[in-house]
């Protein structure tokens, strides 16, 4: 009886773990559930629609760095990011309303959304910083970033590593000041001995650097 009962109990957290089995509700089986999705881009663009408003057509983000570039990000990792905003393990008031049920209703619309931005271009290029803190934004990325992040910055699809390159400088600046002040948990927490006695000048020399890599030019990859 009892090997039965979990029989059942495990039966229905694998059913919970597939795109095909009834909505996930933990964020680590609506991911699991979204990776193993058979993505409909022509869905995805679709759905875009509604994200075009503020990432822009061509997913590049708005200039000042108030929306970020999301263009060619692999789909694994915006999948990730998706997720983390709707079980608000990363917080933002617009992206927390704007991936809820209402607008990506099961893990399966988190992957055709994500396939469809995976294939964009943006049109224009980033908005890079002020370059005055540019050397010593070099000298700290390969000291502190790049043995994780790559010489690059570029995306790893395997692993779920986000591309840093390209990506407009007061964006990346606003996040490191956040993770360094202990408002981004959730970073700060893979971060801890790399952001460890940083300050904001620190986050805009980093953001500058990274602003100015090149980004990879085969989008999705
Ligand atoms: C009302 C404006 C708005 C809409 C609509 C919107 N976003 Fe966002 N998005 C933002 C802002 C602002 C951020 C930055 C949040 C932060 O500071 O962490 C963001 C962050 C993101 C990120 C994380 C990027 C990174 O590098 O950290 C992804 C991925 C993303 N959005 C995808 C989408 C998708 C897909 C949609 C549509 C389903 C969408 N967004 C709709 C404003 C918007
Ligand atoms: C120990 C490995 C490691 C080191 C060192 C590291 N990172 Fe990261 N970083 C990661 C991982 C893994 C992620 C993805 C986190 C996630 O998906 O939740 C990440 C994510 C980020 C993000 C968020 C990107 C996005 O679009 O969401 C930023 C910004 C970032 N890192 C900046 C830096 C900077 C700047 C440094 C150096 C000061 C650095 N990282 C050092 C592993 C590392």
């Amino acid at each position: 009886m009892k090997a039965l009962a979990l029989a059942f109990v495990v039966g229905l957290l694998v059913s919970a773990a597939c795109a095909s089995g009834p909505a996930p509700t933990s964020a680590p089986a609506e991911l699991h559930a979204a990776l193993e999705a058979t993505p409909d881009t022509a869905r995805g663009a679709s759905l875009y629609s509604t994200c075009a408003a503020c990432h822009g057509e061509d997913g590049g983000g708005v200039p000042d760095g108030s929306v970020p570039r999301i263009a060619g990000q692999p789909a694994r990792v915006l999948i990730g990011q998706l997720v983390a905003f709707r079980a608000a393990e990363r917080r933002d008031i617009r992206m927390q309303h704007f991936t809820d049920r209402r607008h990506l209703e099961r893990a399966q619309e988190l992957a055709d959304v994500a396939s469809h931005v995976a294939l964009l271009e943006p049109r224009l290029p980033a908005t890079v910083g002020d370059g005055t803190r540019l050397v010593a934004g070099g000298d700290l990325y390969r000291a502190r970033c790049e043995h994780c992040h790559g010489v690059g910055g570029h995306a790893d699809a395997r692993t779920g590593l986000p591309a840093l390159a390209g990506q407009h400088a007061p964006f990346t600046e606003r996040q490191l000041a956040e993770a360094l002040q202990g408002k981004r948990p959730e970073l700060d927490a893979k971060h801890r001995r790399a952001f460890s006695r940083l300050g904001p000048e620190d986050a805009r020399a980093l953001a500058d650097h990274l602003s100015r890599l090149p980004p990879r030019t085969a989008p999705g990859g």
